[in-house]
């Protein structure tokens, strides 16, 4: 049965904000497609996007990779009137910042993921990132550059949880969770499975991480009333 706005409040609630984490947030097709058309937003219904407003609810910021943010257009996060009550019930800002994770820099300032933010967001980055790119960055963003040649994952979360942002909701791609997984940062898979079958070429949710048996603990599980399965998975 589809679960009340309070009861996916209970079932994704955090067991307490001071230890750091990383929590996950895909949704995928039966056949483990991670796009329909291109973006995740077809494979969705209703109580999925009732979950990530719930999962941004809770956190502290939201990373996502740069690829993304191109290919979903991303503009800024914004909380409706009861979830930023939520937020200031529990101590937290109205609006929880972005985090855009780039190796390129390929992103203008003039993006909506800049342009349309509520709150200055973050980019991460590396030293060895285009200077130019960085500084047009820096007008429009808290460009955090942790790694010489590529970015350093576990800097960067020390670098937010500094800020006092030690619950991350990390919703994706793909080569972003695999180099979260590869480096061991992810504590939490929160997965949404869509009752379709897709076909096609589309990728799964983890793109580049070595191959390894990375046993997780089904911490809670639902099905909506329109057959959609929600997982939520906890490191051991
Ligand atoms: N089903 C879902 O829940 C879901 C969720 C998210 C995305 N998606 C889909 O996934 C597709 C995109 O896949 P993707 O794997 O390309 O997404 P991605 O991981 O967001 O993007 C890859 C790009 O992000 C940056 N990036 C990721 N990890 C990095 C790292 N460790 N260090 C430095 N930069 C890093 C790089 O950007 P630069 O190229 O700028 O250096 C890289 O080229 C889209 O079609 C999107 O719709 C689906």
């Amino acid at each position: 049965m589809t679960p009340t706005r309070d009861e996916l409040f209970a079932l994704y609630a955090l067991p307490d904000r001071s230890t750091r984490r990383v929590r996950m947030n895909f949704i995928e097709s039966a056949d483990g497609a991670v796009t329909l058309g291109g973006s995740s937003g077809a494979l969705g219904g209703e109580t999925d996007r009732a979950v990530m407003r719930v999962l941004r609810t809770m956190s502290d910021v939201v990373m996502v990779g740069a690829g993304t943010v191109r290919a979903e257009g991303y503009g800024g996060v914004r909380m409706d009137e009861p979830d930023a009550a939520w937020r200031r019930a529990h101590g937290l800002s109205e609006h929880p910042p972005l985090a855009i994770v780039s190796h390129r820099l390929d992103i203008e300032p003039e993006h909506p993921f800049f342009a349309e933010a509520v709150v200055r967001p973050f980019v991460v980055t590396h030293q060895d990132a285009p200077d130019d790119r960085r500084r047009a960055l820096e007008e429009v963003a808290e460009v955090l550059v942790h790694g010489a040649s590529r970015v350093d994952l576990a800097l960067a979360l020390d670098a937010l949880a500094e800020r006092g942002m030690t619950q991350v909701l990390c919703e994706g791609g793909p080569h972003l969770f695999g180099s979260l997984l590869g480096a061991g940062l992810v504590g939490e898979l929160c997965v949404t499975i869509a009752p379709r079958i897709v076909g096609g070429v589309a990728g799964r949710i983890d793109r580049g991480a070595p191959e390894a048996d990375r046993r997780f603990r089904l911490a809670s599980s639902f099905v909506d009333d329109e057959g959609f399965v929600f997982l939520r998975y906890a490191v051991k």
